[in-house]
């Protein structure tokens, strides 16, 4: 695992760096996408690069990590929302190479289905993640199995708690999500985990140095081959 810390804006630039290499080498490279505030400068790095002509996404294609159940995709607060809104709408993906989960139509066939796409585009190039403050990642709580797959999972009161910064009210918040599994996630071919601010820092310092263990889902990452991990000096700074 290899970590690299510095300002936000550095570790945006550097990231967005990988892209711009994969995609000249491989336009059609199957991103794996994460929301939350994290990956924003990220994202913003790469419209601005897009505008610059150096980098292109009319080849890609992207599998997102996870989508709230219940939410329209119109919704503000829906991650396909976020993505049209703060990447897919600026740069020239087409808008049939871009997968969210489905959080409306959660049948076993439909949720399956996602894993089954994912390979069949060939596996996930470069897998973006963000980290929550317990060690999720994308939504795999403490305790998810390993083994994991694409499933409906429940979210922690933790969870819901921490992002109803977004909601008008904690009652808004969804109880459950569409997510990506471990061994989906650990399936992925390179990763990139961005953490920014004190409140990661713990959640940091687990991921690169603490026992594996499922009480920090981000723990697993230790036995992935080509994990990078990106950190503003807050999140840091426990290393
Ligand atoms: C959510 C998302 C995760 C994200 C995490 C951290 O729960 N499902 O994919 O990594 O929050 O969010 P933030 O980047 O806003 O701190």
């Amino acid at each position: 695992m290899k970590v690299i810390v510095g300002s936000t804006q550095e570790i945006a630039e550097k990231g967005a760096q990988q892209y711009v290499e994969l995609l000249a080498k491989k336009p059609n490279a199957v991103l794996g996408l994460a929301t939350g505030s994290t990956p924003e400068p990220l994202y913003a790095e790469l419209i601005k690069l897009h505008k610059e002509g150096k980098i292109s996404f009319a080849d890609a294609r992207t599998f997102n990590l996870d989508e709230y159940c219940g939410l329209q995709p119109t919704h503000p607060q829906s991650y396909r929302y976020f993505m049209q809104d703060k990447l897919f709408d600026h740069v020239d993906i087409k808008a049939e190479n871009t997968r969210v989960p489905d959080g409306l139509h959660t049948t076993p066939e439909n949720v399956e289905e996602y894993d089954r796409d994912i390979a069949l585009a060939g596996g996930i190039d470069l897998q973006l993640l963000g980290i929550g403050v317990n060690g999720h990642i994308a939504f795999n709580e403490p305790g998810t199995p390993w083994g994991s797959l694409t499933q409906i999972v429940e979210l922690t009161e933790k969870t819901r708690e921490v992002n109803s910064r977004f909601f008008d009210s904690i009652d808004d918040v969804p109880t459950h999500a569409v997510c990506m599994g471990i061994r989906t996630i650990m399936n992925t071919k390179d990763i990139v985990l961005y953490a920014l601010g004190e409140n990661k820092a713990e959640a940091i310092k687990k991921t690169v140095y603490g026992k594996i263990s499922k009480k920090c889902p981000s723990s697993i990452l230790q036995l992935h081959p080509s994990v990078t991990v990106y950190c503003d000096e807050a999140a840091g700074s426990l290393l």
